[in-house]
């Protein structure tokens, strides 16, 4: 396994004296995080395991925790016949058939994937040429919501073109999620005007549970490749499995890296102990400035536009796990610089409710732009001409931190040492096992989403009710 830059996290800027903690009650906690560890680690693993899962731990979606070296000892075993080498051969199956593709699915089904591509993909990738992308095609998102606009706006796209050929991945752990599978529905009919009945089996691959409506429909069109959401993995904890991989994949997205990286963080969480472990640490000082200062939002700052889904995808995992008996973060994107000029007044001046935890990447993939002299110097920046737009957001960063620290207001810094596949499994991996660890120290159980139940139930029976004109 190559060697893995760490990403590292520096809670800092959350010891001061007023409105802050201190190290001492962060040491104070750390058998307290080491006993969860072991929950997490060993008591969990072993009911899972066993399937005699006492009823307060029900749902246990502890799957997710080993998959990463579950795939890759697979794959190291027999190549061609894993699960793996199976996603790579689908993915290079079609990204020689097509130029586009559509992705259908919704919250853990498709939050990461998009994660992926807009962290580890070059900016405007979409509107690149074949060449430009290497070959990989265009990735669009649907069946996450159902706006009638977005969805025929895509349909007119894919329509636009003849002479580029399409395919669509349906991904539904369930395989009845309303968004995900009306959407499906058109789409499929879109492509079926298209190439024709005979074809779809090649060009569609759904990802989804062994049983379901998608897995049934899945055996009439026979499509010749199709993977599981594996049973024990939660959709939120799902973005190392096909669900996260087979797009990932299809971009031309590291996916061993990926998971290298992720079975990286699983061996840093087992063996580190607290004080140098990133997940017990940021659980650990998130948790008491939950508790001893009443900072119940927890701001992730994103420091880079590539970051922003990363952040959306984090913001579902903490909100459907830990969001439950009136408890639970309330989790807030933000993308920086962007939002200093939406959000910082608030954060800055508003109710002491807040954490900033900073996301940090340290090297930018291209090289930095200057700001260059100008002959026309009515914007008077000549005078910073040799500074470069990474200065600028060292800058920006080093002065909100200590605005915030000027008022007594915490924030903490989680550094990436690049915006690529290695930081993003690993980061992936930081924040699914901090919100476990999280949901076992606030004494809830972080899978399964109840809550969410109600509303798709309240939704197809009003659906199905007769319509009055
Ligand atoms: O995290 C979760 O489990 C949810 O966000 C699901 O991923 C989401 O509701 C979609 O469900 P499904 O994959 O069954 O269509």
């Amino acid at each position: 396994m190559p060697k893995i830059r760490p990403i590292t996290f520096d809670p800092s800027g959350s010891y001061i004296d007023q409105n802050g903690i201190t190290q001492e009650q962060v040491s104070q906690l750390a058998s307290r995080m080491e006993e969860i560890r072991d929950e997490v680690l060993k008591t969990d693993l072993k009911l899972y395991v066993s399937g005699d899962i006492p009823a307060d731990k029900i749902p246990l979606d502890a799957g997710f925790l080993e998959m990463p070296e579950r795939l890759l000892d697979a794959y190291q075993t027999d190549r061609a016949a894993s699960e793996l080498g199976q996603i790579l051969e689908t993915a290079s199956r079609l990204q020689q058939e097509v130029d586009r593709v559509v992705v259908l699915g919704i919250g853990g089904s498709y939050m990461g994937a998009r994660a992926l591509m807009e962290t580890c993909c070059q900016p405007y990738f979409n509107e690149f040429t074949r060449a430009q992308r290497g070959g990989r095609p265009r990735m669009y998102f649907e069946g996450n919501n159902v706006d009638n606009d977005w969805t025929q706006g895509l349909l007119n796209l894919l329509a636009s073109d003849k002479n580029q050929p399409w395919s669509i991945i349906v991904i539904s752990k369930s395989g009845g999620t309303l968004e995900t599978a009306v959407n499906f529905r058109r789409f499929l009919d879109e492509l079926k005007g298209e190439v024709g009945a005979d074809r779809l089996g090649d060009l569609v691959v759904p990802v989804t549970g062994e049983t379901g409506k998608l897995a049934s429909l899945a055996d009439t069109i026979g499509c010749q490749s199709r993977f599981l959401v594996p049973p024990g993995v939660g959709g939120r904890f799902s973005v190392f499995s096909a669900v996260g991989l087979l797009p990932a994949a299809m971009l031309g997205i590291d996916v061993v890296t990926l998971l290298e990286s992720a079975a990286a963080m699983n061996d840093h969480f087992r063996n580190a102990a607290p004080g140098d472990n990133v997940v017990l640490d940021y659980v650990a000082v998130n948790y008491l400035l939950e508790k001893e200062r009443g900072c119940h939002t927890r701001v992730l700052s994103a420091w880079s536009k590539s970051l922003e889904s990363v952040g959306l995808w984090y913001d579902q995992l903490l909100a459907e796990s830990l969001g439950k008996h009136e408890l639970g973060a309330l989790p807030l994107t933000v993308v920086n610089t962007r939002d200093l000029h939406s959000r910082a007044q608030q954060h800055q001046e508003g109710r002491r409710d807040k954490v900033m935890n900073n996301l940090i990447v340290d090297s930018w993939r291209t090289d930095p732009i200057a700001v260059g002299t100008s002959e026309w110097n009515e914007d008077e920046l000549n005078e910073i001409s040799d500074r470069t737009i990474p200065d600028i957001m060292s800058a920006a960063i080093r002065g909100t931190n200590l605005a915030y620290k000027e008022d007594f207001r915490s924030t903490t810094n989680i550094h990436l040492p690049a915006a690529d596949e290695t930081a993003l499994g690993q980061l992936f991996q930081m924040f699914m096992l901090a919100t476990v660890v999280e949901g076992r120290l606030l004494g809830i159980n972080p899978y399964g989403q109840p809550g969410v139940e109600k509303y798709k139930k309240n939704m197809n029976q009003l659906l199905r009710e007769p319509v009055t004109t």
